[in-house]
């Protein structure tokens, strides 16, 4: 039997209309626009593409939308500077680095310049730490639009034994400590796999719930899988270019092996992508509000 396939770009849209008036009422009740900047350093062919969509979106929303692109050579002082500037600016809500960064800048460092209360990447080490006790005020976007993902299409998550393969500050790691909080759309079991995890199958055939952010193509085969479980696929991978020149993606599960052992999976493009930058466009709006004193 084949599994039924979690549409990324269908339940994002559901939130991106929820938002939108959401957006509306803000405007229309409070003179409230929300306001995001994203920083892209250099010309990384992924990150223009994700700049680029994350702007498009906030600008379909009606928020204050400001793209503030930098040579790859920028200073990293200029960069923190730069920050600062958006730091103290009011229309500004929510800030975005586009990672990675050239490797003369340290990352950590141009993060932790951001005001904890307009990062809405959910890294700095505040939030980090809020999430992990139960007490989060951005989730990171990607593990939040997983975890709307498995709410949104009926996923039974508590009780649920997780299993997460990828031990990323952006993905894995945060996932796992949201889906282990006494919360709903929580209380799972979960168990985080990586590179050096002895016989990764033994705990990836435990999963109810299998997630995986690996970060290389079709890692994860049928073989690997419960039969029955919900797969959500993380990965991008880039695997080639059509003749127009059009990345060709893969995730990380094959999914054409894995959808006749699943009862549900995410597919690549359409699944978890879509989600993120949603995720993102919604912690803007908490930043506002926030700011604001409001909800
Ligand atoms: N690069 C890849 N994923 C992300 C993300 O979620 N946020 C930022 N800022 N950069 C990224």
């Amino acid at each position: 039997m084949s599994a039924k396939i979690i549409s990324g770009n269908e339940i994002a849209k559901q939130i991106r209309e929820e938002l939108k008036a959401d957006v509306e009422n803000l405007q229309k009740k409070h003179n409230i626009q929300p306001g995001l900047v994203t920083i892209l350093v250099g010309g990384n062919p992924a990150s223009v593409s994700y700049v680029t969509a994350k702007q498009k979106t906030s600008k379909d929303l009606g928020f204050y939308s400001i793209q503030n692109d930098q040579q790859a050579d920028i200073a990293e002082s200029d960069l923190l500077k730069l920050i600062s500037t958006y730091n103290k600016d009011p229309k500004i809500h929510g800030i975005l680095v586009q990672l990675p960064l050239p490797k003369h800048i340290n990352e950590n460092k141009v993060l932790y310049a951001i005001d904890p209360d307009k990062d809405v990447d959910g890294f700095h080490p505040v939030n980090v730490g809020r999430l992990m006790i139960g007490e989060a005020r951005f989730y990171p976007c990607t593990p939040y639009g997983i975890q709307q993902l498995l709410i949104r299409s009926g996923t039974k998550i508590e009780g649920a034994e997780v299993v997460v393969v990828g031990r990323s500050n952006i993905v894995g790691k945060p996932i796992a400590m949201m889906l282990v909080q006494k919360k709903d759309g929580a209380n799972a079991t979960v168990t985080i796999c990586h590179t050096k995890t002895k016989d990764m199958k033994t705990h990836t055939l435990r999963g109810d719930i299998l997630i995986v952010a690996a970060g290389a193509p079709k890692s994860v085969t049928a073989d690997m899988v419960k039969p029955g479980a919900v797969v959500i696929d993380v990965g991008v991978n880039r695997v080639g270019m059509t003749p127009e020149g059009k990345a060709i993606l893969q995730g990380d599960v094959d999914f054409e092996e894995v959808k006749d052992t699943a009862s549900a999976i995410t597919p690549v493009p359409g699944g978890v992508g879509p989600m993120t930058i949603t995720m993102l466009m919604l912690n803007t709006v908490r930043a506002a509000k926030m700011a604001a004193g409001i909800g």
